[in-house]
């Protein structure tokens, strides 16, 4: 049977389910393009100039690759003429990007980290994009929209996404009906329906986690992951394999495939005392994934996609996977109040 592409389930979601207006539509069609774009450049490596890095840091106090800033502007570019957004903000970009006034302004907001695993871009190994879409009604007049129209706990998400350029160039998105997985033909340059129900297995024997961190975990963290490593004879009972692939983007989307959980936990540095990720590009969008997909996703207290942002470019620790292991996470940090 011939298998749907992106449009169609796009159109059929529009029809059926009314999940996604035409705007999102539109939206979501534009970012898959802008990935394609990404993923082109990726995997030109060195041929294309784009690996190594910039002079310049960016507000997270990172080096820039170039891919991180040619990303950004492919994103930018993609979608400032649409009609389909207030504004946009981005990983790399310290403040909000409002759609100039050459343009029409829609009522969306777009948040990306537009390359996920910078770390990862100069040694060949898997790396993403990953998206947020949330819904700021009261812009569709124009009025100037401003950084706290950002601020919109994750439950509020109205579609996310990821992209992931690795042996398939993947894009794996929720509309809130569930998450569903596209490969790029590259013949056709189209986005291909090959998962259409996304589930994570609710039990697990694999954990990701940054070992190299492990004399600054909070003891809870700690508890878990000795629980793991005692293996049969332990409390856990199983023989727990590891796995730290340093993208977020492809640890998730290993879990998304065969369960597991991912933690990058606060910890005890004051740098990491709110912990490494970002809220509302990277934690919000993926536990949004995460939880329509049957996993779970918190901060060891608190529901992430309940979390209020303050700030655009906060930190969150994030524990999400398979349902019953990210559960037990939550009880060890409630058990060590
Ligand atoms: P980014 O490349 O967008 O800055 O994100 C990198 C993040 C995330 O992708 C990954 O899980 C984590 O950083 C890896 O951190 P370590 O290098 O400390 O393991
Ligand atoms: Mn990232
Ligand atoms: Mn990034
Ligand atoms: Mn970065």
């Amino acid at each position: 049977m011939k298998r749907k592409t992106l449009t169609q389930y796009l159109v059929e979601q529009q029809r059926k389910k009314q999940a996604v207006s035409a705007e999102v539509r539109l939206l979501i069609e534009t970012v898959s393009r802008a990935c394609k774009a990404i993923g082109h450049a990726v995997s030109k490596g060195a041929l294309g100039g784009v690996l190594g890095s910039l002079e310049s840091e960016n507000v997270q106090g990172e080096v820039q690759k170039k891919l991180d800033v040619l990303s950004n502007e492919i994103l930018l570019e993609a979608n400032e003429w649409g009609g389909h957004l207030a504004a946009m903000a981005s990983e790399e970009m310290e403040t909000i990007h409002r759609i100039p006034n050459r343009y029409p302004k829609g009522e969306y907001l777009l948040l990306f980290d537009p390359l996920d695993g910078s770390s990862n871009i100069d040694v060949n190994v898997s790396i993403g994009t990953i998206f947020s879409v949330l819904h700021a009604p009261q812009h569709a007049s124009g009025r100037d929209v401003d950084e706290d129209d950002f601020l919109q706990p994750g439950v509020r998400q109205v579609a996310a996404g990821y992209a992931v350029y690795g042996p398939q160039t993947m894009l794996v998105l929720t509309v809130g009906t569930g998450v569903v997985g596209f490969t790029l033909d590259r013949e056709m340059g189209s986005w291909v329906l090959t998962d259409d129900n996304i589930t994570i297995p609710e039990q697990t024997a694999e954990f990701a986690i940054n070992m190299s961190n492990m004399r600054h975990w909070e003891a809870p963290v700690k508890r878990y992951i000795d629980d793991c490593l005692a293996g049969e004879t332990g409390p856990l009972g199983k023989d727990y394999n590891m796995r730290w692939i340093a993208s977020m983007v492809a640890d998730v989307h290993r879990i998304l495939t065969r369960g597991g959980i991912f933690m990058y936990p606060r910890d005890e540095r004051p740098a990491g005392k709110a912990g490494k990720l970002r809220l509302m590009y990277e934690a919000n969008p993926m536990s949004f994934i995460v939880e329509q997909a049957g996993g779970a996703a918190h901060d060891g207290s608190r529901r992430i996609l309940d979390v209020q942002p303050t700030a655009l470019h906060q930190r969150i620790g994030v524990i999400l996977g398979s349902r019953e292991e990210v559960e037990r996470v939550r009880r060890y940090h409630q058990e060590a109040l």
